[in-house]
């Protein structure tokens, strides 16, 4: 058992490969717990060949015996939870009596997905990209203060069908011609509350008393810093905290209860979606990096755009995170490479910086700064130890850490769980101790 609870959390735009890297932790906790987004998520994690993608079930649920937890901050789709429920049985995994979710988490409903989509189409060019999931819109009803909540469903009826009546005429306003009934959808969300009921709890109370008998929660984050709300290339993010902050809005842990903070990063850049990507490629080494690491989206199936590692994002996610270590995944890819470059600076309009801005006119016009090293001919796929990397990539990682301003506790070879090198001596081995 590790010595404290640990966040687990995405220091780029995304799909860095933080299910993987919590499925790979999660034997050392009690408990996994998603503190903020949606089914926005796509967590791949393969297990002996077999394949498993999570969106809104924590990537620790493939052990045996880990609770795992749905916090107040993750806005929840019942009909994708019981997608993915039901997947994960077919798949011969029993979520019940270890799944929890919060009494306090937001529904995602159906015309939250319309709303997505309508307003994706009026935003034209400007579009965000997003995942179509209803995401925003179901967060704009939670901070509007009309959302629906987990704990709704399952209690005063005539409350509820009055929630509904006014969220259905509201949406009705908001869309031309549309006549949307309300009783239907009541009925629905009545039968997801009553499906839901057995998971549902005070995920608070459950943490602060689990924590006081010495076990240990993984906190496990989905999209990342890029993508956060606040810190983000804000309005291309999504509609959460996904940087550390959200760990205690969207659980209901106090600060001091995270004992250390892991940002997840690929060895090189990945974003899906629209917005701003300073070292964006374009060509044969877009198409490379893409095929070599199967760059598609885990949830919606598109492309993601690809470019080289950026240590001005990775070392504002430091910062904003206050980040203890990084694990460095899919060195792999990079396998073969010629040369491998690192951005370490930005030239703008207004001159060199080294910060990352708030600006995004800055940021769209940003010419990166690179440094170039030597590639590895000899593979590292598969590597367990730091001491079998080629030289050069071991370099790499060197000149990364130094210019990200944390080190690689972690480094992922290949997408299994046994391909990973955990540094000695690193802060990571001591958090397993
Ligand atoms: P997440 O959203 O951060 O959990 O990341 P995704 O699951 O969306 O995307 C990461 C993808 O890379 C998944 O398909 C993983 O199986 C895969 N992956 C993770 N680590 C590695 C690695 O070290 N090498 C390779 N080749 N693939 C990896
Ligand atoms: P994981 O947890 C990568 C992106 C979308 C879009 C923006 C807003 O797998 O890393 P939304 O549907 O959330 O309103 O879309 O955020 N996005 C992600 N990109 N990985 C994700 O999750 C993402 N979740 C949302 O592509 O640009
Ligand atoms: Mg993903």
């Amino acid at each position: 058992m590790p010595k404290s609870n640990i966040a687990v959390l995405g220091a780029q735009w995304g799909d860095e490969g933080k299910g993987k890297i919590v499925d790979m932790l999660t034997p050392h906790f009690a408990t996994v717990a998603r503190y903020q987004g949606g089914h926005n998520a796509g967590h791949t994690v393969y297990v002996d060949g077999r394949k498993f993608v999570l969106h809104l079930i924590p990537s620790g649920i493939l052990h045996p015996g880990i609770a795992c937890i749905i916090g107040n901050g993750v806005v929840i789709d019942p009909q994708a939870l019981f997608k993915e429920v039901d997947e994960l049985a077919r798949m011969g995994i029993d979520v019940d009596g270890r799944l929890l979710i919060s009494e306090k988490a937001h529904v995602i409903l159906p015309y939250h997905r319309e709303l997505d989509v309508l307003s994706e189409a009026r935003r034209g060019e400007r579009k965000i990209g997003t995942t179509s999931r209803g995401i925003g819109p179901a967060y704009e009803d939670k901070i509007g203060r009309r959302g629906i909540r987990v704990c709704d469903l399952l209690g005063d009826r005539e409350a509820l069908a009055q929630e509904v009546r006014e969220n259905v005429n509201a949406r009705n306003r908001m869309i031309i011609d549309s006549t949307l009934d309300w009783k239907p959808l009541f009925d629905q969300v009545v039968a997801f509350g009553e499906r839901m009921r057995p998971w549902v709890k005070d995920v608070s109370l459950y943490l602060a008393e689990s924590m006081t008998q010495g076990k240990n929660v993984l906190f496990e984050g989905a999209q990342a810093t890029l993508l956060d709300i606040d810190h983000g290339t804000y309005p291309f993010v999504t509609s959460s905290n996904a940087s550390v902050g959200g760990v205690c809005t969207g659980l209901g842990v106090a600060p001091k209860a995270i004992g250390g903070v892991l940002g997840v990063a690929k060895a090189y850049t990945t974003r899906v979606g629209e917005g701003p990507l300073p070292t964006e490629l374009s060509g044969d080494l877009a198409e490379r990096l893409r095929e070599g690491g199967q760059e598609y989206g885990a949830s919606t199936g598109r492309p993601r755009r690809c470019g080289w590692y950026d240590a001005v994002v990775v070392r504002y996610s430091a910062r904003i995170n206050g980040l203890d270590a990084i694990a460095l995944t899919k060195l792999d890819v990079l396998d073969g490479l010629p040369e491998v470059k690192l951005c370490t600076a930005y030239k703008t309009a207004t001159g060199t910086m080294t910060e990352f801005p708030a600006d995004l006119r800055l940021l769209a016009g940003a010419e990166p700064v690179y440094e170039t090293l030597p590639g590895w001919t000899s593979p590292t796929k598969g590597m367990t130890t730091f001491e079998q990397l080629p030289a050069e990539a071991q370099r790499y990682i060197r000149r990364l850490e130094e210019t990200s301003g944390a080190a690689c506790a972690i480094i992922s070879t290949g997408s299994d769980r046994t391909e990973t090198i955990v540094r000695q001596h690193s802060v990571v081995s001591d958090w397993l101790l």
